[in-house]
């Protein structure tokens, strides 16, 4: 048999999608001819992606809501379900990240990131499901190296996204059963996004954790989106329950640069 990766007729939803990495996604599922409806709590970010979208000759659609609100995720996902029927793909990435220590920290910093990333990703998988195909359909939540390696400045991330691994392996379990197939990406540093402004915020310590991937250089948007167009695909017919990084080998090497620099950088900014 001879398999293809081609989205024509099939339903793409990407929450958080609007920019960084996710809407790199959204872009490439578009592209390879799916149906793309993205979601984030900014207006304005929602209408210019959907914009884009159509304008790389895709139908798209989107709607505003925060991951922490259980009732608008559902309310969105309902009218994208009318508008574009059953998901075929469903990507859960809405995140947030601030370096602090835990000394550094309120409880309400902790609980924030918490809430978007590990609730907010609870929220789209119950909201979801009545609505993936089955059998058939590739949820992908998108993790973070942190979640299997302490980095400091960073135990609120490390344990909100440990905790959405946790929720990937048992939904492989759980749902394996309906025919659903749930895997985790694990994208190392990505150039150009939010993500590494805020935790490599100079050219000086970008240039360090470049150093300290094996494979010599920063990931791109695209390398995400290839990942996510292959376990949106039959071609990963019989891949469920797997955390994959897509990091040029950073995570191998314990990605001990960026700890350094995140635990140096925050005691400074949090003694000042
Ligand atoms: C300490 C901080 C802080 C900081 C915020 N807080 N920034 N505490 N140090 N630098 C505290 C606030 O004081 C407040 O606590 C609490 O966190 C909530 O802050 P709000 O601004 O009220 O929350 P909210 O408006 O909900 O915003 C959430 C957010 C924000 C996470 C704080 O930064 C956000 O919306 N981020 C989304 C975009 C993002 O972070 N993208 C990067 C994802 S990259 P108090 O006690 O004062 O009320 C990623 C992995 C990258 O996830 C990995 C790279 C390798
Ligand atoms: P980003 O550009 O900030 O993207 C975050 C997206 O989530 C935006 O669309 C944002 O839009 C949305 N979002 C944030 N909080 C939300 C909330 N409460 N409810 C709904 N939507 C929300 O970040 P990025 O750097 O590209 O990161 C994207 C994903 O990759 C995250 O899951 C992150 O943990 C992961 N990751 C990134 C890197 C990296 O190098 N950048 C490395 C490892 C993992 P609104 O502001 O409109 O809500």
């Amino acid at each position: 048999m001879s398999l293809t990766i081609d989205y024509q007729n099939k339903t793409a939803v990407i929450i958080g999608g609007t920019s960084g990495i996710n809407r790199g996604v959204a872009e490439l599922f578009a592209r390879h001819g799916a149906r793309v409806a993205v979601a984030s709590r900014s207006e304005d970010k929602v209408e210019d992606t959907v914009t884009a979208l159509k304008a790389l000759g895709a139908e798209a659609m989107g709607f505003a809501a925060d991951v922490r609100d259980q009732q608008a995720i559902e309310e969105g996902l309902a009218q994208v379900q009318s508008a574009f029927g059953d998901f075929d793909v469903l990507v859960s990435g809405a995140a947030g990240n601030f370096p602090a220590t835990v000394n550094g920290m309120s409880s309400n910093a902790f609980r924030s990131v918490l809430e978007i990333d590990l609730l907010g990703t609870f929220h789209v998988m119950k909201a979801g499901f009545p609505y993936l195909k089955k059998p058939g359909a590739s949820v992908i939540n998108i993790s973070a190296p942190q979640a299997y390696l302490p980095m400091e400045a960073q135990a609120h991330v490390c344990s909100a996204k440990a905790g959405v691994d946790m929720i990937t392996r048992t939904l492989s379990l759980e749902w394996g059963r309906e025919g659903v197939r749930i895997n985790s990406v694990v994208p190392g540093p990505i150039d150009g996004t939010e993500g590494m402004d805020r935790l490599a915020p100079t050219e000086a310590v970008k240039q360090r954790v470049v150093d300290s991937v094996p494979i010599g250089r920063l990931g791109t948007k695209d390398d995400i989106g290839h990942a996510c167009l292959f376990l949106g695909s039959e071609l990963s017919s019989y891949i469920s329950g797997v955390v994959l990084a897509v990091d040029g080998a950073w995570s191998q090497g314990g990605c001990g640069e960026m700890s350094n620099f995140l635990g140096q950088f925050a005691r400074q900014m949090e003694n000042s």
